[in-house]
Order: C-alpha cells, then structure tokens, then sequence
C-alpha cells in the first residue's frame, strides 16, 4: 500500500492529456499496490504565489517584506513541503507549455525547495532531504522532443531531474506522450508512453 500524492499542472481539466496520463499511472499503481490512497492537488485551481520578497524573507531570513506576508509565504510552503513528505509515490502531471514546464508547477516547486527543510549545504555540500521515493512524472507535449529537430528544445526533463534530485528525489521516472497534437501520432501518443511505465517497489 502507498500513500501517492498526484499533482495536476494541466490548465485543460477534464480534458487533460496530462492528467488522464498521470490516472493510468496511477490506475496501475493501485493495481499493484492495493489500498494505496491517493492525494491530489491541482495547481489549476490551487494557485503558489511566484516566487517573491515575502518567500525571500521567509525562506532566507532576508528582504523587507512585512511580518504578515512572510508568515503567509511560509504557511503555503509548508503545506506543500508536508504533503510531500507525507507521499510514498509522487506523479506529476506535466504538460509542456512554451517549451516547458506550466508555471504553476514552477511555482509549486519554488514553495518546496527550501533550504534546511527540503535540501541542506550543513555539511558544506548539498544534500537533499527527502529521501525514498518515487517519482513518476507523466508528461505529454504537442510536439515532439526527445528526438528530431527539436531536440535541443527538450529541457523540461533535464530541469525536472536536476532538480528533483537536488531535493533528494533520484528516482524519477518520466512517462512521455509525445506528438499529442500532431495527426497519425495523437491517436497513440499516451498508449505508447504508457508502454515505458516500469513499475517496481
Ligand atoms: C499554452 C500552450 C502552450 C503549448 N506549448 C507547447 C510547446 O511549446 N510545445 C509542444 O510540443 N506543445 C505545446 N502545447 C501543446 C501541449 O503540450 C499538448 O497539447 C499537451 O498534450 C497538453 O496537455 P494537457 O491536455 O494536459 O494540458 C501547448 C499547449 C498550450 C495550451
């Protein structure tokens, strides 16, 4: 049985290709693990602030933000950094927008990376501190980028796993549908992603 937390970042809603990606992983996770409990969270409708002078004040202790705004800075990250932890299986729905990640999920990660909470330099190297578990990230894009002409576009996977791993996350596997809006590949593009999911403890 895992806990799985399952974070939407697809502004599509019931017609996500991402989402609906991420459900058969999850689908498959369940059948694998019986009883497994699933969290969602969707950052379509539960917006991260970007990134401002309040999370700078309460993340790093420095900046000119009121007392207030960092108090609220911290409580959003708090909860997401909590509801991390609390997972044994992370899935990230990850569609590509403008050549990368939605930047709902850059703001979602922007509360769960914090120093001394999620990754430490304490011993003079980084280290990150969540520790054993998975990631499945399923990702799906118009286009297609892991080969072709496009290739050197194809930074969301790179910038997940760097920085996934800098958190502690090394396991991660990514799930791509690719080609979903191009004909004669749409029509397969998530059954064939799907074919790459390896599951395993
Ligand atoms: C605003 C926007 C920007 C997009 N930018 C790209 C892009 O840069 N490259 C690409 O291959 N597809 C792009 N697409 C297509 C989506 O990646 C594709 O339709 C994907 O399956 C959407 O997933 P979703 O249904 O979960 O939102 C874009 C779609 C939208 C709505």
């Amino acid at each position: 049985m895992k806990k799985i937390l399952k974070i939407v970042s697809s502004v599509n809603g019931t017609a996500s290709k991402s989402t609906k990606l991420a459900d058969s992983i999850i689908e498959q996770l369940q059948a694998t693990f019986p009883g497994s409990t699933v969290t969602t969270k969707d950052l379509a409708k539960e917006e991260y602030a970007h990134f401002n002078t309040a999370h700078l004040k309460a993340f790093r202790g420095v900046g000119d933000a009121s007392e207030a705004a960092s108090e609220n800075a911290d409580r959003q990250s708090d909860e997401a950094i909590k509801a991390v932890e609390a997972a044994d299986v992370i899935v990230i729905g990850v569609p590509i927008y403008n050549f990368h990640i939605p930047s709902t999920l850059k703001s979602w990660l922007d509360h769960v990376v914090r120093n001394g909470r999620t990754f430490s330099y304490a011993t003079g190297k980084p280290e990150g501190l969540l520790k054993d578990k998975k990631v499945y990230i399923a990702m799906t894009s118009g286009g297609v980028y892991s080969e072709g002409p496009a290739k050197q576009m194809d930074f969301a996977p790179s910038y997940l796993r760097s920085l996934l791993g800098f958190l502690g996350l090394t396991d991660v596997q990514i799930v791509r549908a690719e080609g979903c809006d191009v004909p004669g590949l749409s029509e397969t593009a998530l059954e064939k992603g799907l074919q790459t999911l390896v599951i395993n403890n």
